[in-house]
């Protein structure tokens, strides 16, 4: 199982200035964390609570089709496209990036078993798309179209784009080459994909973006790259069996909510980092910003009033951003709670070779970069502690799917609880249908000709 070691934030080690008295907090809100977990497990079958994903991991039944369709197309696609944004590719890019070999899309067809290359397209930069589709030889292509609401303009046009060349190359045989990750009822793409004929799975209901990376949304893309997705299944499972201990003190997931809760709301400090030591995991921290921003920042809580929260996530990695971030994580504001994830055993180990004497690098010869990664990651929290910063050690034996699953499924039900903690609803996202609606009136959608018109005038100096 994965750990979590929350000493450093505790004032015994960063002093009271800084640090919580944990021993006092665990125990004040003992009673208030046992009734979340208990309350979250008793609302996650009820419909429109939005906690499907809790279940995601005993969903065998999507698990057998995914794996049906991996093996009926296995072999006929040298490429995978997965085309979606937001929560619809986050989790997707994080696992995928985690748990192929590294430079996956580089090595040949036989270093990677015959399974396909993958790419995400998860943004809008014509020059970016363009780029792709001059490398891709879309004949040879499965393009996998995530969309919940199956409208999203990002997603949509990108398909449209997309679907258009498929047919001109290949003729009424287009068909084979889409498959479409939808809602079961409702949107376009549901539409679409019935009228066409595509291969489709579900978005569970009440399963949000952020909240989807274990429902077809990601298990699709991740059984055609040949990733052991019983594994995944596992992770999840046992994670989810330990996270339903309704005690602080036996509860990571609700271990790292609290203290993040009270950092935010009585220590200020309101900046989430997270940080792991390993390239590989390099994508959990993009997933993570979006899953915790979209999640707790929020203008009015339960009970409609006004309260504009949220801590603010941000993304580093180790080692690369100690020459970059730790400058300001160590002396300026003391604004922020880091937290590291540390792998234990790397799949490779890589000794440096003894081939120079010189002082300044001669005492690297003989060691391995193993040793030196995690040293790096002791040191920085070691220092960060001297300077009085508060920070918590997420640890993985090593980076599988086993191990990879647990991690996102744990940050997943720590997002829940803060949630909980701070009094609002973390499965919605009203701030983000402002944008979204500006940009349909800008672009011409029926429906948005008065917001068109606001648009307009606001433009002018806004
Ligand atoms: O987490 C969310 O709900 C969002 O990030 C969505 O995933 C994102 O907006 C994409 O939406 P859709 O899957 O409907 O295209």
């Amino acid at each position: 199982m994965i750990k979590l070691n929350y000493r450093n934030t505790d004032a015994m080690v960063i002093g009271k200035e800084n640090g919580l008295n944990l021993k006092e907090e665990f125990a004040q809100y003992k009673d208030t964390i046992t009734k979340i977990i208990a309350n979250l497990n008793q609302r996650k079958d009820k419909p429109g609570q939005w906690l499907q994903w809790m279940n995601l991991g005993y969903n065998e039944e999507t698990v057998w089709y995914v794996k049906e369709f991996a093996s009926m197309v296995k072999g006929k696609f040298d490429n995978i496209l997965v085309l979606g944004i937001g929560g619809s590719a986050l989790g997707g890019i994080a696992v995928t990036e985690a748990l192929l070999k590294p430079y996956w899309n580089l090595l040949t067809p036989e270093q990677r078993n015959g399974l396909p290359r993958i790419f995400f397209l998860d943004n809008i930069d014509p020059d970016t798309i363009n780029g792709l589709l001059q490398v891709l030889d879309l004949k040879r292509t499965l393009v996998n179209v995530i969309t919940k609401s199956g409208s999203t303009a990002e997603t949509m046009s990108q398909y449209m784009i997309i679907k258009n060349l498929l047919e001109k190359e290949l003729g009424d045989d287009y068909r084979k080459n889409i498959v479409a990750t939808t809602d079961k009822k409702t949107g376009v793409l549901r539409q679409l994909a019935d009228q066409e004929g595509y291969k489709t799975f579900v978005v569970p209901d009440d399963v949000g973006g952020r909240f989807s990376v274990f429902s077809a949304v990601g298990l699709v893309p991740f059984a055609l790259v040949g990733l052991d997705i019983d594994q995944i299944m596992n992770g999840i499972k046992d994670m989810d069996l330990a996270l339903k201990n309704t005690d602080i003190n036996e509860n990571i997931a609700a271990q790292g909510a609290l203290i993040q809760y009270l950092m935010d709301t009585k220590m200020g400090k309101n900046l989430s980092v997270m940080m792991p030591y390993s390239s590989r995991l390099k994508y959990v921290s993009d997933w993570y910003v979006q899953l915790w921003a979209e999640s707790l920042g929020k203008e009015v809580n339960n009970n409609g009033e006004k309260v504009n929260v949220g801590p603010t996530p941000i993304k580093a990695l180790g080692a690369t951003d100690q020459h970059s971030q730790i400058q300001l994580y160590n002396e300026g504001p003391n604004d922020k709670i880091i937290t590291f994830i540390r792998v234990e055993n790397f799949d490779t180990t890589l000794e440096i070779p003894r081939i120079f004497d010189y002082t300044g690098i001669g005492y690297l010869g003989g060691k391995t970069i193993n040793d030196l990664i995690n040293a790096e990651a002791d040191s920085t929290r070691v220092a960060l502690a001297d300077y009085s910063r508060p920070t918590m050690t997420i640890s993985l034996e090593r980076i599988d799917e086993y191990n990879v699953a647990q991690l996102l499924y744990m940050l997943e039900v720590q997002t829940a609880i803060a949630g909980e903690l701070y009094n609002i609803n973390t499965f919605n996202q009203p701030g983000v249908e402002q944008a979204k609606n500006y940009t349909y009136a800008l672009m011409g959608r029926a429906g948005y000709e008065e917001s068109a018109q606001t648009l307009q005038s606001k433009m002018a100096t806004v």
